[in-house]
């Protein structure tokens, strides 16, 4: 039986939910598509007709969102009655590692999935068809499936049949920054479930733009665990070769030789293996704590032990980091200005889920040094939030000890006596040093996490610096 898909709905206008039906709203002119979101402000955002404005950055986005929205593509706070209309149902909203109760700071906090469900099950009418789009602990599915056949038949439908509902796992592979391109062209589709006539109707909406052999089909549970497998082994590339950029530095080799030696053995492969401050980004270390949480629950402790090294080096890599600035700046950073080049997880995005750049500046705060913070696409009141309890200069009566916010780079460098580069925009690779470098204290400093900066040139202006995994400067 053919199962036909006009409406869809998608729960959670976010970085996933977003961009994913913007591109199929893009591919597929004849399917109409609701977003829904419980948060009012972001879906004004999602509508501003200013699209500089929308809640996400996001490369190529504006243009997508220009062609589709209020064509067949629909941002709204009607959570209910599209629930209702949709023959087709994503659940795109967050799953936070859980911060208190069983699992704290391991497992998922599976609230806001359970809450969808519950409202697929209350208002979801007909054969409706619920794909799961966020990452999630294996097995989710079966929650979302216990919840749905739970859930009452509405008084209006007359046999058990008019109601229905089959689960699907579709995870999203994105990446942030270059969403729309990994969209429009996926390495490969996934789409885990049980049942052929929902898997064959997600399948043809993918159809329209990516080629049948790149559309895999699984069991339900083997599609939600290669998308925790899939991150965790990305994530564990970039504590692999940030191990080594700190042996790199001991040792007088450079990283970027090494990544670009071991990357050409093609069993290797060259991606991913660029040195930096950290993975950060909402997916990798939740997804690893998850596989931690999961190998635990089934007594296989040495697999959770090996895969907490990779968030361990995680983390000790953003401590050294800041251990290395102190030490070069004379062991004291106290009242000293410091710019930070980058907020952001990585560049092109204004995400700052689990950025680097967030312990590395409460470190470097800690120690009394005063932090002008640029970042080409994150707002001051994202970093009000991120940085908490750390005083900002406007509320401080401190005279070190705090941050303040920069319009630019040239702007945050006045003063300083050093600029660290924690994301790698393209801006900041082009920096005029001369400019900066007459606006700054001397010795002045480049510290750079993520090896943009032009050595020679940045030299010859007169700066010293210190550059991640590069061991003949240090
Ligand atoms: C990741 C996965 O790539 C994506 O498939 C999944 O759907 C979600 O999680 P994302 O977190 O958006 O995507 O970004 P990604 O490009 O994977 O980068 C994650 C972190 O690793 C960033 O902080 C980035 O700076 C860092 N990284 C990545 C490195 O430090 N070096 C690299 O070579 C690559
Ligand atoms: P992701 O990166 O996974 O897309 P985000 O946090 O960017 O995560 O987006 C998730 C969105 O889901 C948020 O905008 C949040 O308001 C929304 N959301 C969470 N629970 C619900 C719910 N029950 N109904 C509608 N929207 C929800």
């Amino acid at each position: 039986m053919e199962l036909l898909v006009e409406k869809i709905c998608c729960i959670g206008a976010g970085y996933v939910g977003g961009p994913t039906m913007a591109i199929i709203a893009d591919k597929c002119p004849n399917i109409l598509i609701n977003v829904v979101d419980i948060n009012e402000e972001r879906i004004a955002a999602w509508n501003d007709s200013n699209l500089d404005k929308l809640p996400i950055y996001e490369p190529g986005l504006k243009e997508v969102i220009k062609r589709c929205r209020n064509r067949n593509l629909f941002f709204s706070n009607l959570v209910k009655e599209n629930i209702s209309n949709a023959d087709m149902i994503f659940i795109s909203v967050n799953t936070p590692t859980k911060t208190k109760g069983i699992g704290a700071g391991q497992a998922s906090d599976l609230k806001w999935i359970e809450a969808s469900a519950r409202q697929i099950g209350k208002y979801g009418k007909g054969k409706t068809i619920v794909v799961e789009k966020s990452t999630l602990p294996v097995k989710t599915a079966q929650i979302i499936k216990s919840i749905l056949l739970s859930s009452n038949k509405p008084q209006e439908l007359k046999n058990e049949d008019d109601k229905s509902f089959y689960i699907l796992s579709n995870p999203e592979f994105l990446a942030e920054g270059s969403a729309i391109d990994d969209l429009e062209n996926p390495d490969r589709v996934l789409i885990g479930g049980e049942n052929n006539d929902a898997i064959s109707a997600l399948k043809k909406i993918y159809l329209n733009w990516v080629s049948e052999d790149k559309i895999l089909t699984t069991d339900l549970w083997s599609s939600e665990l290669s998308k925790l497998i899939a991150n965790a082994f990305l994530a564990q590339r970039v504590s692999s070769i940030n191990s080594i950029s700190a042996l790199c530095e001991s040792t007088n080799a450079n990283i970027n030789e090494v990544s670009r030696a071991i990357g050409m053995d093609s069993r290797i492969g060259k991606y991913f293996l660029n040195a930096g401050p950290g993975f950060g980004g909402s997916c990798f270390k939740k997804d690893i704590l998850n596989l931690i949480y999961i190998c635990n629950h089934y007594g296989i402790n040495e697999v959770a032990s090996y895969w907490e090294k990779v968030i361990e080096i995680n983390n000790w890599q953003q401590n050294r980091i800041v251990k290395i600035i102190l030490d070069k700046l004379f062991g004291n950073i106290a009242g000293k200005k410091i710019a930070i080049f980058g907020f952001a997880f990585k560049a092109n995005t204004n995400d700052t889920r689990e950025s680097p750049a967030i312990s590395i500046c409460k470190g470097l705060i800690e120690e009394g040094s005063i932090l002008s913070i640029y970042d080409p696409k994150v707002q001051i009141d994202q970093i009000k939030k991120d940085l908490e309890l750390y005083p900002f200069k406007e509320n401080s009566s401190h005279n070190d000890g705090f941050w303040e916010f920069s319009n630019s780079t040239y702007e945050a460098a006045v003063n300083s006596d050093a600029i660290v580069i924690l994301s790698e925009w393209n801006e900041f690779s082009e920096i005029n040093y001369d400019l900066l470098i007459n606006k700054m204290r001397k010795p002045s400093w480049i510290f750079d996490t993520r090896n943009t900066v032009n050595i020679d040139k940045a030299k010859k202006s007169g700066f010293k610096i210190w550059s991640l995994g590069n061991g003949n400067l240090n």
